[in-house]
C-alpha cells in the first residue's frame, strides 16, 4: 500500500467490532496524518474516540482496513510484536494508569527501560520530560500524593520521555478544572516545542480543539463526519 513519505500516520477504511455482539464501534475511518500536525479528535461521550486511539495503539485489531506507522502496518490478519509497534509511539491514558507503588521518576523511567535505551540516558531523558511538563520537582513522590491535574501531567511525561514520533493523548484535560487544564494544555505546548512530537489529542471540549488544533477530526456513532484544517497543515505559531 502506498502512503506518502511525510505521512507518520495512515487509516485507511478503518472498522472495528467490538464485545460478545460484536458491535460495531467504527465504520470505514479513514485519513492520514502529517508529520508535525496537532490533530484534535473530537466527538461526544460514546462516539468512539478512546476505540480509535486504542485501534492506533495496536490494543484492538480492526475488522476490516489497516493502520500505518512507521512503514509497519496492521490489518485484520496480522500485527507487528506491540513492542516493536508501539516503539515510538507515546500513549497518555484517559484514566492515566500510572503505577501507584512505583515513584514518579521510576513511573517515567519505566518506558525507556523497557525500550533499551542506554543507562546514562535513561535518568536524564526521564528528568528532561518531567522539566517539560512542569513536574521535575515532584520527582520522589508516589502518585497517590499528587491531585489529578499532576498525575495527567506525570502521565504525559512517561508518554513522551522516549521521544516518540507520535503522541495519543486520551481526553488529557478530563475533570479537571479551567485552571489546571489550562496547565495540561501549556505542558503539550511545551512538548510540542521541545520535541516536535506529532499529536492526536481525543478530547470533546470543542473549545480547546478550536484555540489548539492545526486540524480537526470529529467522529460521531464511530463515522467520520468533519476532517478540516485549521491553522494549516503544520504549526505555524
Ligand atoms: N471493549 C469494548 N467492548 C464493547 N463495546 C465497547 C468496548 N469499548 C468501547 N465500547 C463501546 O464503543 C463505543 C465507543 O466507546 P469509546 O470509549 O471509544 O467512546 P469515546 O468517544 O472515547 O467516549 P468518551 O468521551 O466517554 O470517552 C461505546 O458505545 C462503548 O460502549
Ligand atoms: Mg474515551
Amino acid at each position: 500500500m502506498e502512503v506518502a513519505s511525510d505521512v507518520i500516520l495512515a487509516l485507511r477504511n478503518i472498522t472495528v467490532h467490538l464485545g460478545y455482539s460484536k458491535r460495531r464501534v467504527l465504520s470505514d475511518i479513514s485519513f492520514d496524518v502529517y508529520q508535525g500536525e496537532r490533530v484534535y479528535v473530537l466527538g461526544p461521550t460514546g462516539a468512539g474516540k478512546t476505540t480509535l486511539l486504542y485501534t492506533i495503539y495496536g490494543v484492538w485489531k480492526p475488522t476490516s482496513g489497516s493502520v500505518h506507522f512507521d512503514s509497519m502496518e496492521i490489518t485484520p490478519r496480522k500485527r507487528p510484536p506491540l513492542e516493536k509497534w508501539r516503539r515510538d509511539i507515546g500513549f497518555a491514558f484517559q484514566d492515566y494508569k500510572l503505577l501507584m507503588d512505583r515513584t514518579v521518576i521510576e513511573n517515567v523511567t519505566i518506558p525507556l527501560v523497557l525500550r533499551g535505551f542506554a543507562r546514562e540516558d535513561v535518568l536524564s531523558f526521564a528528568y528532561k520530560a518531567l522539566e517539560v511538563v512542569g513536574m521535575k520537582d515532584r520527582d520522589k513522590d508516589f502518585p497517590s500524593m499528587l491531585s489529578g491535574g499532576e498525575q495527567q501531567l506525570v502521565s504525559l511525561a512517561r508518554a513522551i520521555s522516549f521521544r516518540p514520533k507520535l503522541l495519543l493523548a486520551d481526553e488529557p484535560t478530563a475533570g479537571l478544572d479551567n485552571i489546571t487544564s489550562e496547565r495540561v494544555l501549556k505542558a503539550l505546548e511545551h512538548i510540542r516545542d521541545e520535541y516536535n512530537i506529532t499529536m492526536l489529542i481525543a478530547t470533546h471540549n470543542v473549545d480547546i480543539a478550536a484555540r489548539r488544533a492545526t486540524r480537526i477530526i470529529r467522529i460521531e456513532g464511530g463515522k467520520l463526519r468533519v476532517d478540516a484544517y485549521g491553522k494549516g497543515k503544520i504549526p505555524q505559531d
